[in-house]
């Protein structure tokens, strides 16, 4: 992995675009035939949206996908001018902004295809409209019993609404053989065919998230919808690792070691005094806590490589720092502490984290807080900051 060359600092995040750009190409080619969206909503997983997306681009994403309509028109900010789309709406949302600004907008009911129907109508535009069905996830979406009459409106508003999109989302992927798989795929044929017959002619029609375009050809179509594998990590452990796909994990966490010193046997560390030496030591400070997106959850057990070798969180993690028990090793203050990395150095890996935290690791790098500089390595010649 790179080497950390920069100015030492309290934190950072470093982002290796590289990786980011290899992880696309791996996932383009096995969905070879579709068109690959960047998933860049939450600052592109924590990792920084446009910088991310820039990237995504670069190594052949041809798609933007957020989350909601502010990010997806940051990004329009942000001189992002092709496919983007967005999918969590609100009554009274920005839908005209949207509209003008060309987003693909997500409508998963008649409330959300009257506000957009307005919207367009008002600015004098066709608004870009994707369907989304709800194949059998039970989140957003139209049940199949609705989907009839809220096609049959979509249509018949020419005006004011292009269909561009028909699509859904997996609840299942990431357990390959799990019968709700095959159950929604084949709602979503009916669902496309249904709206199809009626005369909707769809750019796209999507439905196949990390997971999916991993392990599951059949659920490709025109188009596939990436986030954490384009980050480098597993969308669980079950499936397999990284390397296992060929991806490498973006982003590494550490931070600079704050102060070291020693103390007596049967000394409390930390909020509580869970943890107590159980012998004269050193104790290492890092300065991170919950408030950088460390979880609380992980005190006691979230996994730091200090000096050559892994330390436990040794007590809880406080808002802003915790505390590592170094025994007798020689840690100087200003030394790295790795929490989290590819994992080819030794370090631990956003999946350590999220077994030490009972949580997945789509969490552990999302939750990674602003107060935690980004530091992009490896980014092409000629990008702003480069
Ligand atoms: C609608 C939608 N599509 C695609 C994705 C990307 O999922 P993943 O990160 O598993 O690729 C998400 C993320 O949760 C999503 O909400």
């Amino acid at each position: 992995m790179t080497a950390m060359t920069h100015t030492p600092m309290r934190a950072r995040a470093e982002i290796d675009l590289a990786a980011l750009r290899a992880n696309v190409r791996a996932l383009r080619a096995r969905a070879a035939g579709a068109q690959l969206m960047a998933v860049v909503k939450s600052d592109a997983y924590g990792h920084g949206a446009v910088r991310c997306a820039r990237a995504a681009l670069d190594a052949g994403a041809t798609w933007l996908g957020t989350a909601t309509p502010d990010e997806a028109l940051a990004l329009r900010a942000a001189g992002f001018d092709g496919p983007l789309m967005c999918w969590l709406w609100t009554p009274g949302g920005p839908w005209r902004e949207a509209v003008e600004a060309g987003i693909d907008v997500s409508v998963s009911g008649m409330w959300a295809l009257e506000e957009v129907t307005a919207a367009a109508r008002a600015a004098g535009r066709v608004a870009r409209v994707q369907l989304k069905a709800d194949t059998g996830l039970g989140r957003n979406g139209c049940q199949p019993a609705d989907w009839p009459e809220l096609v049959r409106r979509a249509l018949e508003a020419p005006d004011a609404v292009k269909v561009t999109g028909l699509w859904s989302h997996f609840a299942c992927a990431d357990e390959p053989g799990h019968p709700s798989i095959d159950a929604q795929l084949a709602v979503f044929h009916d669902m496309v065919e249904h709206a199809e017959k009626a005369g909707a002619e769809p750019e796209v029609r999507h439905i196949a998230n990390s997971p999916a375009t991993l392990t599951l050809p059949a659920s490709h179509f025109d188009l596939v919808r990436t986030g954490i594998a384009m980050y480098g990590v597993s969308p669980s452990p079950e499936l397999g690792t990284p390397a296992d796909f060929g991806l490498r994990p973006v982003m590494t966490l550490a931070a600079s070691v704050a102060l070291v010193k020693r103390v007596p046997q049967g000394h409390g560390v930390s909020y509580g005094h869970h943890y107590v030496t159980p012998a004269e030591t050193n104790l290492g400070l890092i300065p991170v806590g919950y408030a950088d997106g460390v979880p609380r959850h992980a005190s006691g057990t979230g996994p730091v490589l200090v000096g050559g070798t892994w330390r436990r969180v040794a007590g809880r993690v406080a808002m802003d720092q915790f505390v590592v028990d170094l025994g007798e090793d020689v840690v100087e203050p200003g030394d790295e502490a790795v929490l989290f990395g590819p994992g080819d150095r030794g370090e631990p890996t956003a999946e350590d984290w999220a077994r030490a935290a009972d949580t997945i690791a789509y969490e552990i790098v999302t939750r990674i807080g602003s107060r935690v500089p980004r530091v992009y390595v490896d980014e092409e010649p000629g990008s702003p900051d480069s």
